[in-house]
Formats: C-alpha cells, structure tokens, sequence
C-alpha cells in the first residue's frame, strides 16, 4: 500500500538555497580619497567645537572593515575595489566566483548611470549580489520619474516640477516655500543652505547654478516638517526598522533644517556637527504605522530588494517620501546601521543578513544544467555566443548583365 500522504520525493523539491560561504566586497574607488587628507587636520585648528570625530575612516577603510565584518560572521571574505578595470570585474565574475558579491559599487568612470550597468553584469554571469536590481538602481537615480511611480502607487510625495532647461514659467503652479535639487544626484551633491525658497526672489539665478552643475532640476514644495530616515530591509516580506530622526535644532539660524552635502559629509564644516540623529525617532504608535505603511508602499513601487532607505518628512502627521535610496550607505554609525542596531542586530549580524538575503537567490541564478561538469565554475558558462571569424567578402564576379 502506498501511502499518499508521504511527501514528495526529493527529486520533485526544489533544491533548497545553499547557505553562501564565500562573499566578494566589490566597491570602485578611485584617485585620491578625500577622507585621507582628514588625518592631517588637527581637530582644535577649527573655529567651532566639534562634536564629532574629524577623523573618519577613509572609503577603502570602510569597505574593508565590511569585509573583516563578515569574516567575524565566519564567510570567507574579502574586499575588491575594481579601479575602473574591467579586468578586474572579469575577474571577479569568472575565476574567483563567489557565492555572493556584496554590491558597494556606486560609479563606473565617474558615472552613475553605471552602476546599473555594473549589476547588470552580475546578472548576465548569474552570481547573486546583494541589494536592488539594474531596474531599482536606474529608476531611483532619476528623482522625477520615481516620484511619479511613488504617485501612481499613491505614496504621499512633495508635489513637483522638472525642468530640462534653466528656464522657469512665470507661474511656477507650486506653493512656497520650494526647494530646488538636481534630478539626477544623490547624497545630497547639490543640496545646500541656499536651495530653499519662501519667495521667488533669486530662483532664476540658483536655478540656473545647478543646472549648470548637475544638469535637469526638480523644484518641489518644501515641507517644513520633522524629518525621518526609515530602512527597510528583506523580500519576503520586507520589514521596517526603526527610524532615525534628524534634529536641526542646533543649527544656526541662518542655516535651513535641511541635511545638506556639507551636513552629511563634510566634518570640517559647523553644520556636520549640529545636526544629530535620535533612533529610535519618538513618534506615537499611529504614526509609526503610518510611516510603516508608507516606507513599505514606496519600497516595493520601485522594486527595491534586501534593503533601502526612504528618505521621509512629516507634515503634521501625513508622511511624505522625499527619496528612495536602493543600496544606501552601509557603513558603521549611518543611519541603516543604527535603525538594525535598534531592532537588535549588530553591524556584523546586519550585514550577515543581507549576504543572506542575496543568497537565498542563488540556485536560480546557477541552474547545474548550464554548468556542464567537464568545465571548471565559471570558465565558461556558455553564455555568450562564439564570435566566428566573418567570412571573407566574396571574389567579384562578372559584371551583372545590363537590363535592356
Ligand atoms: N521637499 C522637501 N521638503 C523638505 N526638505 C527636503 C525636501 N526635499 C529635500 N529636502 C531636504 O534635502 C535633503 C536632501 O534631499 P533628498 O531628496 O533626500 O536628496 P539626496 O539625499 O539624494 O540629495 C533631505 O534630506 C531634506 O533634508
Ligand atoms: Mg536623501
């Protein structure tokens, strides 16, 4: 008698994802590090206490501390900067295939639109990476466009306008005040003490600076409310951590409540050291749901995928989303890593989740058939077509018959 409960057998199953072992850091830096030239300055030279450290580690060193991170985890690890060599992506992706590579890599040759491009090779050699798709990352490069996908899904966002050339219409159609911002930077490149407007007075001439600087611009209605970072993280189904608040409070009065580039990166200027984050940010349960509710609605509209970040201001208490951040920064102290320190993961464990993540993608990326045994991993995994050697023009004939 058979017994037709038993379950399936395991030729049936789907082959269970292989816990990844070894893990690629990849990350493309080049020329000098700014951050480098930090270990000169003496801390008591400047003409303001600082608050925090001036001397922050340098980007190799940040990459390579993830690297010695997931070490700790027990993966075998190491960091790779690719140097704008396509040699060294080569070789990454077909001699030293690791089951994961970490995703750091921002730029190709200075470019941003690269870096989807740079995914796109994982995928084309099928080797699972961490963080969002080619799709997420060139979609959230253009500030306009994602804040229409975030609209068609109805996530509340500031209302806008882009222009593709520094010629703005009399009625500008926006209530004020307004912040200007380039449609393509991130990282706040282009966000200063000058980008927020209460009245038309001197926008033509800032317009015009950052289009020269960045190109298109996006001018969107300033909401004069808290701010928020909110991180999300995982697929099935992602979760929200808990928020960072940025409090401006101690900014000086001239400067707006704004996370400006020098706020952000800068430790040598005034505002990088008044401007502080609360984690977990105090908001009453409703609207931490609400906030939820939204971060959810606006990662999954763009396809963000192991973790991101929304950028998220309140008015009131309707949340509105500002940016979304496929990939965000990862490294020690930044606001993802202190809302994973909150839900009780370290910065080892959190980054051991994301390699995680990633794995659980694996046996679809490498299906055995397409790796046949005879060949080592990667040699060369028939993906491509052979480039035969074109045939030869043809010896000239006879001259064609003339038509009568
Ligand atoms: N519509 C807005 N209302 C209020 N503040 C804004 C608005 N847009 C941007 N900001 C401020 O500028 C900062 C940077 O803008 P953001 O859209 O996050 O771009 P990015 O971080 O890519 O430069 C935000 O963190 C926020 O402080
Ligand atoms: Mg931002």
């Amino acid at each position: 008698m058979t017994d037709e409960t038993a379950a399936p057998t395991a030729a049936h199953e789907p082959t269970p994802p292989a816990k990844p072992k070894s893990v690629i850091v990849l990350y493309n830096q080049v020329g000098e590090d700014w951050y480098e030239k930090l270990q000169q300055v003496d801390p008591s030279t400047l003409p303001f206490e600082p608050e925090y450290p001036v001397h922050v580690p340098t980007v190799r060193e940040e990459y390579g501390e993830v690297a010695r991170a997931l070490r700790r985890s027990g993966y075998r690890a190491r960091a790779v900067n690719l140097e704008n060599d396509l040699r060294r992506l080569e070789r990454v992706l077909k001699r030293n295939r690791p089951d994961v590579i970490f995703n750091l890599v921002e730029f190709f040759h200075d470019d941003a639109g690269l870096e989807a491009a740079i995914a796109g090779m994982y995928d084309v050699y099928r080797i699972a990476y961490t963080g969002a798709a080619p799709f997420a990352l060139s979609l959230c490069q253009d500030k306009g466009l994602t804040k229409r996908v975030l609209q068609d899904h109805r996530v509340p966002t500031p209302r806008f306008k882009v222009f593709y050339e520094p010629k703005l219409p009399k009625r500008l159609g926006l209530r004020y005040p307004i912040i200007v911002k380039p449609v393509w930077e991130d990282a706040s490149a282009g966000v200063s003490r000058d980008s927020v407007f209460y009245e038309p007075e001197r926008l033509e001439e800032r317009v015009g600076h950052v289009y020269r600087e960045y190109g298109a611009i996006i001018i969107e209605e300033f909401i004069e409310g808290r701010e928020l970072h909110v991180s999300v993280w995982g697929n099935d189904p992602p979760e929200v951590l808990p928020p960072v608040e940025f409090d401006f409070s101690e900014l000086p009065p001239e400067y707006p409540p704004i996370i400006t580039y020098s706020a952000k990166w800068n430790p040598l200027s005034e505002v990088y050291h008044k401007v502080h984050t609360i984690c977990p940010a105090p908001l009453p349960e409703r609207l931490l749901r609400r906030v939820e509710d939204v971060a959810i609605r606006a990662y999954r509209a763009t396809e963000c995928r192991d973790y991101a970040r929304l950028d998220i201001r309140l008015k009131g208490d309707k949340p509105y989303v500002l940016e979304v951040n496929p990939n965000p920064d990862l490294t020690e102290g930044v606001s993802f890593m202190d809302s994973a320190e909150q839900a009780g993961y370290s910065f080892d464990a959190a980054l051991a989740q994301i390699v995680e993540l990633a794995g659980e993608r694996r046996p679809a990326l490498v299906p055995p058939a397409e790796v046949p045994g005879e060949r080592r991993p990667g040699e060369d995994l028939g993906l491509f077509p052979k480039i035969e050697t074109p045939p030869a023009d043809p010896e000239p004939g006879p001259p064609p018959a003339t038509e009568k």
